[in-house]
């Protein structure tokens, strides 16, 4: 998976990109991050992206032509989506991220200042994503949230297969609490049933656990979680 992202600043996504499991993933050739500085694309002598809003208004707005000049520095490969991220996009969900998982090459747009030409977006983005209900003074962080989480999902880039399957959104379920050594610390017990050895009642106990944190935390996945189970033993009957 190759990821694009279109920036004023590509410093932010150095260390992203040299850290941990990320770090490790390009190093490993399972994913790639390039950043291409937008500015680089400016023609004018100041080297500007931006100018002010057609009918007034506070801020500056990125120029259409410097952005679409630094998405066309490189051929775009097929199966590829262009991406904004802004607050105006639809929120980023597990399904989502899942989705964007299976392509091959994904060109993240990082906005700043007011935001972006709207011909920019009509004409070149296929999807304005948004990282949730509050504003971020730029795109950057986003894009990072949309490479990790979608990095995660690429095979190899977790070393074991099957750790991405059982977490929180994967399953439906927000995910069970761990605990680890030592069995008592500052007289705070780890549960004796982790500690049991019987892993047909570790399983019910971590599935009634991720129930409960659910229902609580999350009633909209907690319903849907068990409408989806109902139906599906509707349909098995
Ligand atoms: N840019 C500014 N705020 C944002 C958000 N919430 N999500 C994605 N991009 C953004």
């Amino acid at each position: 998976m190759k990821f694009r992202i279109l920036t004023l600043f590509p410093e932010q996504f150095d260390s992203f990109a040299q850290t941990s499991i990320i770090g490790n993933a390009v190093r490993d050739g399972h994913i790639e991050i390039s950043c291409t500085q937008i500015r680089d694309y400016s023609e004018s002598k100041h080297r500007s992206v931006d100018d002010a809003p057609f009918g007034g208004g506070q801020g500056m707005v990125m120029q259409v032509q410097p952005l679409k000049d630094a998405m066309h520095s490189e051929p775009i490969g097929e199966n590829a989506k262009v991406i904004y991220l802004s607050p105006r996009g639809k929120t980023l969900t597990h399904d989502k991220v899942v989705e964007l998982s299976e392509l091959a090459e994904l060109i993240l747009v990082c906005g700043h200042y007011e935001g972006v030409d709207q011909r920019f977006i009509d004409t070149y983005v296929d999807e304005e994503i948004s990282i949730g209900d509050y504003v971020l003074t730029g795109g950057e962080l986003a894009a990072m949230v949309v490479v990790d989480s979608v990095s995660r999902l690429i095979p190899g880039v977790l070393r074991d297969a099957n750790a991405s399957l059982d977490e929180s959104f994967a399953s439906g379920l927000l995910e069970y609490p761990h605990y680890t050594r030592p069995a008592i610390y500052d007289e705070m017990e780890v549960p004796a049933v982790l500690r049991s050895g019987n892993h047909a009642e570790i399983e019910y106990w971590r599935l009634v656990q991720a129930l409960e944190i659910t229902k609580v935390r999350r009633p909209d996945l907690y319903n849907a979680f068990m409408k989806h189970e109902h139906d599906e033993k509707t349909r098995r009957m």
